[in-house]
């Protein structure tokens, strides 16, 4: 039997529920806490907030332990591929061959937009963040398919097909908004190719020139895609989350993570990683200068790529972005100044008592730039790529709220601290 948790409030005593997760994670459920004491919670920044129930990714945070449907990411990063990594967390299992094959077709038959998207590509001004491109147009691929503009809440149907759709698409339409970004002519996907092969094609191949795939960045890529493909309750998934709970379709709750994604706290610091790292180059700095401001808090300056607000031991995807980044650049036979102020970077932070004392770690976004900077991958494109990755784990969230019988809007309450009653002034009358 569960324990109960017991609540003193004005002179009375309130037993609360608890529960217990498949790992040993505890909670109190505060669901009823309103309707019996006409008290909320107050939880800034969600801290100790549990706002689901979810089956998706397991991480722990004091251990440094990440887990797709119950599978160490290691294993994954050793022995899987994004597409297959994919599946798992949509569907909950590792597909057998037959399913893997339907998978990957069907990726393969809807990674084409609807030919007039191309027409709202042309709208962007050269230079748009391919970020704000790719949520306009994640969203827009709405109005070109009937199913998404009659999305019926849990009776699709074809919810694979969906689920196909969104995450070939996403990547197409990643790639054309870095080639209408820079004036480049759109390349369309090619069958034959994989996926991620298929992603590098459409981004660096010309009309007259089929861009040579290489196997180790091809892999490298690849990984960084599995590495971002879920991390549980963060800012972009609880966002889906929270625009699926009012039923809106799958293809507009994906828009919605595309832009929480977005900031430099979550998906934008492997981006804010690489402008720090030049910044320091450029001013001649080793990173000693750097690391002394980045502790002084009217400085401005954090350091980005360290901290996170679950891994206080250290990020698991680190550790293992930390050797691929090592081995591309080796096999790529590529030096980068860069890396080396990176190294030094982390080496003088772990040993320093300002981020020790404050669990400060590096995160994954502190060498996936690099790898992404070494194959060539500009620098705007670097967010971009994280929501490829995250894409995924926003589909199973989504799912599984939309398989959850008992789903109910998401809708926080709050503690008013505006002005009591104020009534309304004629304009002449004001000041
Ligand atoms: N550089 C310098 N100081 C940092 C820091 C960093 N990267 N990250 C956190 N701190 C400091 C804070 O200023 C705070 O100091 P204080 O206790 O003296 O006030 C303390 O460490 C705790 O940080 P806090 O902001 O409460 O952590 P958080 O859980 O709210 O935020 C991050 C987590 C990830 C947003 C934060 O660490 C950060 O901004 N990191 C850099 C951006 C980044 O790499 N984001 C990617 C996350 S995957």
């Amino acid at each position: 039997m569960s324990k109960e948790a017991k609540l003193e409030l004005d002179g009375k005593v309130y037993s609360l529920p608890t529960l217990t997760g498949s790992e040993g994670e505890k909670a109190v459920d505060v669901s009823t806490l309103r309707a019996t004491t006409n008290y909320i919670t107050i939880d800034d920044g969600y801290g100790n907030t549990g706002s689901c129930a979810s089956k998706v990714t397991f991480i722990d945070g004091d251990q440094g332990i990440l887990r797709y449907r119950g599978i160490p990411i290691e294993e994954l990063a050793e022995k899987s591929t994004f597409v297959e990594t994919a599946y798992l967390i949509i569907y909950g299992e590792l597909p057998n061959a037959v399913e893997l094959k339907r998978f990957s077709d069907l990726l393969g038959t809807h990674q084409f937009l609807h030919e007039d998207m191309k027409y709202h590509f042309e709208g962007f001004p050269t230079g748009a963040h391919p970020m704000a491109i790719l949520s306009s147009m994640i969203n827009a691929a709405s109005c070109f398919d009937e199913g998404l503009m009659k999305w019926q809440w849990g009776k699709m149907k074809q919810f694979d097909v969906y689920v196909a759709k969104l995450i070939s698409q996403v990547r197409t339409i990643a790639a054309y908004s870095y080639r209408k970004s820079h004036g480049l002519p759109l390349i369309y996907p090619k069958q034959n190719y994989k996926y991620t092969e298929n992603f590098l094609h459409m981004l660096f191949s010309m009309p007259y020139e089929d861009f040579q795939l290489k196997p180790e960045v091809v892999k490298a890529l690849d990984l960084i895609f599995l590495l971002h493909a879920d991390h549980e309750q963060n800012c972009s998934t609880s966002t889906v989350r929270m625009v699926a709970s009012s039923q809106a379709n799958l293809f507009a709750s994906c828009a919605a993570g595309v832009c929480a994604l977005w900031g430099p706290l979550h998906g934008g610091a492997n981006q804010a990683v690489l402008e720090m790292l030049a910044d320091i180059h450029n001013s001649g700095d080793d990173g000693s200068k750097f690391i002394t401001a980045s502790k002084d808090k009217n400085s401005g300056k954090k350091l980005m790529g360290f901290g996170h607000r679950v891994y206080k031991n250290h990020d698991p995807r680190a550790t293992i972005i930390k050797k691929a980044c090592d081995d591309v650049l080796a096999k790529l036979h590529i030096t980068d100044p860069l890396l080396d102020i990176a190294k030094k970077l982390e080496e003088a932070a772990l040993k320093d008592s300002y981020f020790v004392e404050r669990k400060l770690y590096p995160n994954v976004d502190f060498y996936s730039g690099i790898i992404m900077r070494a194959i060539g991958i500009p620098v705007e494109m670097f967010t971009v790529i994280f929501a490829i990755g995250r894409m995924p784990g926003w589909i199973a969230n989504y799912k599984e709220i939309m398989d959850e019988p008992k789903s109910r809007i998401y809708r926080p309450r709050q503690i008013y601290t505006g002005k009591t009653v104020n009534h309304y002034v004629d304009l002449e009358a004001r000041k």
